[in-house]
């Protein structure tokens, strides 16, 4: 049997506990059939997450410089769970040191970059994924089952959106995801490439965008070192940081196939704590999907009869082999540690047997381009094409 051996990038960090979890924890659920992981090395820039991180994986070693586990001869995949504006930069240094390379999404602050760790990864014969988790749970794949039978035909429009409200607030304090330089989409690489990933496992490869992005609030109040979901008293002194990135974007797209897009996304939908929705409407039937129903997709096809038409509720259960690793019954749901770990076994195999699974760096990097097109398209006011692959 093969033993992956990883190392965690940004450990202590949200997706550095998630994904360190997923490589202890998939064996317990998917078996150990074909391939073990070891989590080898931990790092973090952090000091003070040293002694947490050694608790919690007794035997790795932990370190805070990521280039001593890039160069380790004992590591066979770096795993970057770090700020987005240090992607590229790790991504490439594992690639050319000849690591396996799983990187959190957005890939890369440019489509070039992204387009460049691609080919590295092609030339080096080294397996990629991107941390495009969502569409991994076993919903999704039932989805994509139903548009490739043809059960709703040709595809005529994909709706799309996602909102949370930690920025709704202005004085909700300034953190790396609004500061241009650490994020530079803002929202369009952190949540508008999550609904893209949707677009491009569901419908296709997108041709053209019109972008229309926005700042709700430029100014707040600086607070270093803080990340997504921590509580912070503010004592009115703090100095004010300006909002260097997107809040929201509203964007119009076309596909290559000739579909239309009607796409939403923002961090600023008071109320909101995770919304995500998608609708696809093909010439015979349609989709929807809505994450606070997670494990349930609504199906309607116009082969029902008349006076029995109407969307009809589908709820996932063990038929599909990732939910069956879980729960033996249906519709009890998996929620997003679970699909976490659903990509965590997934990465372990492909590394194990060298067979890249979706989503590569090729799908990072088409992703990439939808962002790029969004930035561009906004500063420009106008259409902006995307090249084809
Ligand atoms: N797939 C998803 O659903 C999902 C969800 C959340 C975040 N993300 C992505 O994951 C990445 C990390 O986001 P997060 O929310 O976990 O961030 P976070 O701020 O919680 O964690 C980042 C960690 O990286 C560490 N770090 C920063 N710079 C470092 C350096 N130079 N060397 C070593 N460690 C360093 C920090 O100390 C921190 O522990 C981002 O790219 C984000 O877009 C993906």
């Amino acid at each position: 049997m093969k033993e992956v051996r990883v190392a965690v990038i940004g450990a202590s960090g949200w997706m550095g506990k998630v994904h360190t979890m997923a490589y202890l924890t998939f064996a317990h659920f998917f078996g150990t059939g074909g391939a073990t992981a070891r989590v080898a090395v931990l790092v973090d820039r952090n000091p003070g997450a040293a002694g947490e991180l050694e608790r919690k994986v007794p035997g790795a070693r932990v370190v805070q410089d990521w280039r001593q586990a890039v160069n380790d001869p004992e590591v066979d995949l770096v795993d970057i769970c770090l700020p987005d504006n240090l992607h590229y930069e790790v991504a490439k240094a594992a690639l050319l040191a000849g690591k396996h390379v799983f990187c959190e999404k957005p890939l890369a602050d440019t489509a070039a970059e992204a387009r460049e760790l691609a080919a590295i990864a092609r030339e080096k014969g080294t397996v990629t994924r991107v941390g495009h988790a969502f569409p991994r749970n076993p919903v999704h794949d039932r989805a994509k089952e139903i548009i490739e039978a043809g059960e709703i035909g040709e595809i005529k429009l994909f709706k799309g959106c996602q909102h949370i409200d930690v920025f709704a607030d202005p004085a909700a304090p300034f953190m790396w995801r609004a500061d241009g330089t650490l994020a530079p989409t803002g929202i369009v690489g952190d949540t508008g490439s999550h609904v893209f990933s949707f677009m491009e496992f569901l419908v296709g490869r997108v041709s053209s965008v019109i972008a229309d992005n926005f700042v709700a609030t430029p100014r707040r109040p600086m607070v270093k070192g803080l990340t997504i979901g921590e509580q912070v008293g503010l004592t009115g002194d703090e100095a004010l940081a300006d909002v260097t990135n997107p809040d929201g974007t509203n964007l119009l797209c076309r596909f290559e196939n000739g579909a239309r897009g009607i796409v939403d996304f923002s961090r600023v939908a008071t109320g909101r704590k995770f919304m995500q929705t998608y609708e696809v409407y093909g010439t015979k039937g349609s989709l929807v999907f809505d994450y606070d129903e997670v494990n349930r997709l609504r199906f309607y096809t116009n082969g029902d009869g008349a006076g029995r038409r109407g969307f009809r509720e589908i709820d996932v259960g063990p038929e599909n082999s990732n939910y069956r690793a879980f729960l033996p019954l249906p519709n009890f749901a998996l929620g997003y540690n679970e699909t976490k770990i659903i990509e965590v076994a997934e990465v372990v195999r492909s590394v194990a047997t060298n067979t890249p699974m979706w989503p590569t760096f090729e799908t990072g990097h088409h992703i990439c381009q939808i962002v790029d097109a969004c930035m561009e398209s906004s500063r420009l006011g106008r259409w902006v094409d995307i090249p084809k692959a």
